[in-house]
């Protein structure tokens, strides 16, 4: 079979490298504290590192943009600073999955979380002001690996994604009346939160590469388009899956009173649904008032249609990338465009 019909598992393509990465950060976030390395390794380790979806979606990325700038003129020159530009792609893989392991030791803490990847959540297990404390060092770590790859441009990149992360959960935390039935509310939150962090460290995989800034943006576009539809389904999930399907807590949003894409699409149909939402689900009876509303509304299903909006303009940013003959390239752009239906018809 030929490169653009072989039917490939995007993680298998990377798998390899991944378990590189898992055991680089392993070692990376190794504290001299005794209590803080505990605290700070939970999550890295064997069996609860999560579905990986993001130093995939990286690796992955670095592959499809694998095309040489300038022709090389010596061999040996050119495979040495490929191996090169591998491995700082590596770091930005690993560097992107510390910071997101360290908002969500924060989250954890913010939302009261009593489980996360199937297991007891670390602000159970060992406190929030433990939490709180390992999730600011595997930040430092973070910076720390960005600073060694001495581009300030991509330094700048991870950084705005860390204010951006800020941004969306206090976005989501203190609301107007207003703000809260507004839809053009939520998905800003929703970039900020979630999106932002898998599109600017595409971005900087393209950086690294020495990539066009046309080149870069279209890495950018990948990554925004994929991480909302991540969301957006993350955003459905919580009211479809069980808690033992999502490894987490379901329902937990509109427990925690924060209104998603399915309600506020609910509320176009269902305007009665308002004075529920303005009501703040404080009691289980408009939690379920509520969601009887939804499920006879078509918020769902337009969840799902708009996170497909998003994956199709994923899709398109990659099939807007460069030609190119080199069957990895194909391989790796084609395992990109997978994950978006992968990201459209997960259940965890
Ligand atoms: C999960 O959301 C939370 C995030 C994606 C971001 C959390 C960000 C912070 C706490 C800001 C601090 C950031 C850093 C880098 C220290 P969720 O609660 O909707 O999802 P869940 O169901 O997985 O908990
Ligand atoms: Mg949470
Ligand atoms: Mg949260």
């Amino acid at each position: 079979t030929s490169a653009d019909e072989e039917p490939l598992d995007p993680f298998s393509l990377v798998s390899d490298e991944l378990s590189v990465i898992a055991n680089r950060l392993r070692s990376m976030v190794v504290a001299e504290v005794p209590k803080l390395a505990q605290a700070a390794e939970y999550f890295f380790k064997i069996g609860v590192e999560g579905k990986r979806f993001r130093p995939t979606v990286l690796l992955l990325m670095a592959k499809a943009l694998c095309m040489p700038i300038s022709q090389p003129t010596v061999d040996g020159v050119f495979s040495s600073l490929k191996k090169e530009l591998d491995v700082r792609q590596q770091r930005i893989a690993e560097i992107t999955e510390m910071i997101h392991v360290a908002s969500l030791l924060h989250d954890d803490v913010l939302d009261d979380a009593e489980t996360r990847r199937g297991i007891g959540s670390l602000n159970i297990v060992m406190g929030n002001k433990l939490s709180v404390l390992a999730g600011d060092f595997l930040l430092s770590r973070a910076c720390v690996a960005l600073a060694k790859l001495k581009n300030t441009e991509v330094v700048s990149l991870l950084a705005t994604v860390v204010e951006h992360l800020v941004n969306g959960e206090t976005m989501q935390m203190t609301t107007s009346f207003e703000q809260r039935r507004s839809m053009e509310y939520y998905l800003q939150k929703t970039f900020y939160k979630t999106a932002s962090l898998i599109a600017n460290s595409c971005k900087a995989i393209a950086l690294l590469a020495g990539q066009t800034a046309e080149v870069a943006l279209l890495a950018y576009n990948y990554g925004r388009n994929l991480g909302m539809a991540y969301q957006l389904i993350d955003d459905v999930l919580d009211f479809t899956g069980t808690s033992s399907s999502l490894g987490k807590g379901s329902l937990s949003d509109i427990k925690q009173n924060i209104v998603t894409a399915p309600i506020l699409f609910a509320m176009e149909e269902y305007p009665q649904l308002k004075e529920v939402v303005d009501r703040g689900f404080g009691n289980r009876s408009d939690v379920d008032l509520a969601l009887d509303y939804l499920f006879k509304s078509r918020g769902l299903e337009r969840t799902r249609e708009l996170a497909a909006e998003h994956a199709d303009e994923a899709v398109k940013a990659i099939e807007a990338l460069p030609h190119s003959d080199d069957e990895d390239v194909i391989k790796s752009r084609r395992a990109l465009v997978d994950l978006t239906r992968e990201v459209m018809t997960r259940t965890k």
